[in-house]
């Protein structure tokens, strides 16, 4: 008789899936243990996933073009945090903003055109709003004029990018 019965179960662990859900599980008993507040969950376990892993690639890795981005973002930090896991301020957190559903961010109160949108934030979406936020979106609740200068918008919409 072959004897094969571990690969039954051995493999399984090495899958990321399961490591994942087992995390997500000491996660959760872990946050069931503070006890009073059911909803930081969710919270508790998004947050516990970008801990781990190192930051993305660096600007110049990304091949952006550090000195315009580096500007640029200056005028966005008056309003938004762009680290992992940071506050969100008059605007929402950035953070892992490409790829996202527009007014996805937990615990910022958005308007209701943004959370209506049905936008997802690519690379191009990113462009055309935030060369004129009020054209692209009226009314959203974004008070900024919009970067007008198309190179400077690709740097900044290239960090936004670094920043998973
Ligand atoms: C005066 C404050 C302010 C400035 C400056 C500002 N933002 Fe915003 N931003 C906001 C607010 C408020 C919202 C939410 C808008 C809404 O709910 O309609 C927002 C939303 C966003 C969103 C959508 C986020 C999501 O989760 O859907 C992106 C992307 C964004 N801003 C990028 C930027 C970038 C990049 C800059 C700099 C070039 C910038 N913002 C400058 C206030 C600001």
């Amino acid at each position: 008789m072959p004897r094969n019965l571990p690969e039954v179960w051995q493999p399984g662990w090495a899958t990321p899936g399961v490591r994942t859900a087992a995390l997500l599980a000491l996660a959760l008993t872990l946050v069931g243990c503070g006890g009073d507040e059911p909803s930081a969950g969710s919270d508790a376990t998004v947050s516990a996933e970008p801990a781990a892993p190192p930051a993305g690639p660096s600007l110049e890795e990304a091949g952006c073009d550090v000195e315009r981005a580096s500007k640029v973002v200056e005028q966005c930090k008056v309003c938004h945090s762009v680290e992992a896991g940071a506050a969100n301020l008059t605007g929402p957190n950035l953070y892992g903003v490409v790829g996202r559903a527009a007014a996805s961010k937990d615990g910022f109160a958005y308007s209701k055109v943004l959370r209506e949108s049905g936008i997802v934030w690519d690379l191009e979406t990113l462009d055309a709003f935030l060369a004129s936020p009020l054209t692209y979106l009226p009314n959203n609740r974004m008070a900024f004029g919009g970067v007008t200068n198309a190179d400077d918008r690709q740097a900044i919409v290239c960090l936004l990018n670094t920043l998973r």
